[in-house]
């Protein structure tokens, strides 16, 4: 049998009415903040992710899914929205529509991974970004956004984990430092940390390999290196949240995987599995990387999949749209006067199921109930006679008489 590629998903009907609702319910908190719906292409120029994500990320090195198009050109499958989405940005001159310009995603991310419990190579995030303000309170606004997806969907036992990791200002003198500290050791690291070294220090931060983690252990932390612009700015962010009664607590180890990040970042994760579940920060410098106007900007994204996976456990009685209506025909002209009314009630949002398959009044009856119609109509010869026919609520067993057309029906089903 034809099988599905290793790390991807089917998302079945019994999963995806679910995700359906926590969809629906994070796209009211998004909206809430007035942030607009982009959506970009699967693939973009190799060189978008090459620069944007950057060149020394574990990303770019191992996971991308790239390839040469019938043209010649390299392609790559997005890894991740931020650097495909400061593109469009940019190129559809968004930069003069009025600022800060807010936007967000909800699209299929693919990354080649070693695949492992919440780490798929196919996989979804819904995503954030606000480009166009260097405040403090961007980076609060985005937290709390943030914050409020795990609110409407329910999901408690979430820790929220914050860090700066400064300018390119104060980075200079922190990757002095963090060099002469790594470099007594440089011979034992891994040898993707040995190509990081001179390029991008801090990535070797972020190396998964056990002994480069061992190695990293008492590194100096750049939150200690900050300059006077970055410690206010996180200064008042971290004040503002707590003000705001948000829970954080300052994780100096927290570098993200992605190179554009300056000062915030911060990390949602499953207190139970440890797993991020939603992962963000400021990068101010991604818009001029690109070619355009110095603009700050900050986002986050989430995983729908390890989100999904909570939003399930944490509310385990879900309820899936059933059809309202079940109209049970039998004969030629009563399965015509049976699409006329379904026709005329779907266009009105009513969810009505009726016979295709030229079933016997026993088998429609069973499968009414088997896919739990709220309501039965039967329409026989003497319904298409009388011009008369009775609507019985399945669960009650309550009948009402209706005349034979739409509107009725409908006033009846209310
Ligand atoms: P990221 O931390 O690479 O950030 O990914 C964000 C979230 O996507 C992760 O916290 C995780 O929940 C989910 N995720 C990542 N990789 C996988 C995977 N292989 N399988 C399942 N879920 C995964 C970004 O992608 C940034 N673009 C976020 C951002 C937006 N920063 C600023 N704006």
């Amino acid at each position: 049998m034809l099988q599905k590629p290793k790390g991807t998903k089917d998302l079945l009907p019994q999963e995806s009415y679910k995700w359906q609702l926590a969809e629906e319910k994070i796209k009211k908190v998004l909206e809430s903040y007035n942030f607009k719906e982009i959506r970009v292409p699967v693939f973009e120029h190799t060189e978008v992710f090459q620069r944007g994500v950057g060149e020394t990320t574990d990303v770019v090195q191992k996971e991308m899914y790239t390839f040469d198009d019938k043209g010649g050109r390299s392609i790559t499958l997005r890894p991740e929205g931020t650097a495909g989405v400061v593109r469009a940005y940019l190129e559809n001159g968004m930069g003069s529509m009025s600022t800060p310009v807010k936007l967000w995603y909800n699209m299929g991310m693919y990354r080649y991974e070693n695949v492992q419990k919440g780490r798929l190579r196919e996989f979804h995030q819904i995503g954030a970004e606000l480009i166009g303000s260097e405040s403090y309170l961007a980076d609060v606004d985005i937290i709390l956004m943030a914050n409020n997806i795990f609110k409407t969907l329910n999901i408690p036992n979430i820790k929220l984990t914050i860090n700066s990791i400064g300018c390119p200002k104060c980075r200079g003198k922190y990757q002095k430092v963090l060099k002469e500290f790594i470099g007594k050791n440089i011979d034992s690291y891994c040898d993707t940390c040995k190509t990081r070294f001179e390029k991008n220090p801090m990535r070797i931060l972020d190396c998964k390999e056990k002994k480069c983690k061992e190695l990293n252990v008492g590194a100096p932390m750049m939150i200690d290196y900050l300059c006077d612009e970055c410690k206010e700015h996180f200064e008042k962010v971290k004040s503002t949240l707590k003000l705001c009664n948000i829970n954080f607590e300052v994780d100096s180890s927290i570098v993200r995987g992605l190179d554009y990040y300056t000062k915030t970042v911060f990390e949602f994760i499953d207190e139970k599995s440890g797993l991020t579940v939603l992962g963000g920060g400021r990068y101010d410098g991604l818009v001029e990387e690109f070619g355009g106007k110095p603009t700050p900007a900050i986002g986050f994204a989430t995983g729908v999949e390890r989100l999904m996976e909570m939003y399930e456990e944490y509310n385990p009685n879900l309820e899936e749209k059933i059809p309202d209506l079940y109209i049970l025909s039998l004969g030629e002209v009563q399965n015509k006067k049976a699409i006329e009314i379904s026709e005329a009630l779907r266009i009105s949002e009513v969810i009505v199921e009726k016979d295709i398959c030229e079933r016997s009044f026993n088998a429609q009856m069973k499968y009414a109930n088997k896919i739990n119609a709220k309501n039965l109509l039967v329409i026989g010869e003497t319904e298409i006679q009388t011009d008369i026919a009775k609507i019985k609520n399945m669960k009650t067993g309550e009948e009402k008489e209706v005349k034979l057309n739409p509107n009725s029906i409908l006033e009846k089903l209310k």
